[in-house]
């Protein structure tokens, strides 16, 4: 031990396999908070990154919805931004090559109103260089089917990972809804559909009206919660994924510190993304990662490896113990 606590050893290795997708470390981006990464280059250095994931892509350029899109809540915001996005064309030729010449390691989100949307978005980037996996957004209404979002039906959810698995011979996440009331039986459908790797949460539905004016506070009236507010949602999610699923998992809800990416971590989750606190501070990524380093060696371990999915649920209160033999 150091005279300041720490651990004297070489840097802790941060490297991640999942899968099939190999990464120099856990800390990614989430999808829609980071923009398409060129946006946040003049803060951090994109290459640092275990993966930028960039706002959600569709085959056509959306516009997303009318403001107000963004209310702030207590320790989180809503937002319904409608998946605002340059289309699948414009990605490919604008933002791309920017991201390439940075030697950021990308993942590509995908979202579509068809199963057949989700394919051809697969198809058409699957000759494309320079993205390391595709994420599937299924938190996305299926026109066909009324609207209902494909993520919240286990059969819909796992329709679309097939369309896409299909089309791919990439890494593919598939992006999970808290919005169901069993994630377990979501995560095993699309798990037998061929995904690769699953990523869980997308915002958590929710709704802000002001008592004033007596209107909904975004021109959607629902929108989607996140940030810090829905962390305990986020990991209890990721903890039932972990145990329903053998493919990794990628935990992303609320994460502010490395010590919050550090509790999905030890649930079981093989990386993190971080969303909503790139919106408040652009470095948040960086600095989590920076940490994440540092705790690694203040505990003395080699590998980031070694803390993941360590949680002891043997003894569930540490005052357990006491009670018991009191008890005896
Ligand atoms: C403004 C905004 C836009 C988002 N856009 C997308 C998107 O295009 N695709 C997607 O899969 N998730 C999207 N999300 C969800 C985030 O990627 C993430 O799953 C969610 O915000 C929870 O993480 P957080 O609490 O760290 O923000 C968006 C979130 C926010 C706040």
């Amino acid at each position: 031990m150091g005279k300041d606590g720490t651990h004297a050893r070489s840097a802790p290795d941060l490297r991640v396999q999942l899968g099939p997708l190999s990464l120099k470390n856990p800390v990614l981006t989430a999808s829609g908070t980071f923009g398409y990464g060129q946006e946040f280059s003049d803060f951090l250095d994109l290459a640092r990154l275990g993966a930028v994931v960039v706002k959600g892509i569709s085959l056509e350029p959306r516009p997303g919805n009318p403001p107000p899109r963004i209310a702030e809540t207590p320790a989180g915001m809503l937002n319904a931004i409608g998946l605002e996005n340059v289309g699948v064309e414009r990605f490919v030729a604008e933002k791309l090559p920017y991201l390439r010449k940075r030697n950021a390691t990308v993942v590509v989100n995908i979202l579509g109103n068809s199963e057949e949307e989700y394919a051809a978005l697969a198809e058409r980037l699957e000759d494309e260089e320079g993205i390391a996996a595709l994420e599937v957004n299924i938190s996305c209404p299926n026109v066909k089917e009324g609207g209902i979002a494909f993520g919240t039906d286990p059969r819909m959810a796992a329709r679309v990972t097939e369309a896409v698995r299909r089309k791919t011979t990439r890494p593919l996440i598939t992006k999970l809804s808290p919005n169901v009331t069993d994630i377990a039986l979501i995560a095993r459908a699309v798990e037998d559909a061929g995904t690769d790797i699953i990523s869980c949460i997308n915002t958590v539905s929710g709704m802000a009206v002001d008592v004033f004016s007596r209107r909904p506070k975004l021109a959607n009236i629902l929108g989607g919660l996140s940030g810090p507010a829905i962390k305990p949602v986020a990991l209890r999610c990721v903890y039932q994924v972990v145990q329903a699923v053998s493919c990794p998992v990628i935990g992303i809800g609320g994460i502010q510190t490395a010590l919050d990416a550090l509790e999905f971590l030890l649930v079981g989750a093989s990386a993190v993304q971080v969303g909503t606190a790139s919106l408040v501070r652009p470095t948040s990524a960086v600095e989590i990662l920076d940490g994440l380093e540092r705790f690694l060696r203040h505990q003395g371990l080699a590998s980031v490896r070694e803390y993941i999915g360590t949680l002891d649920t043997s003894c569930r209160f540490p005052l357990a113990e006491e009670t018991c033999a009191g008890d005896e």
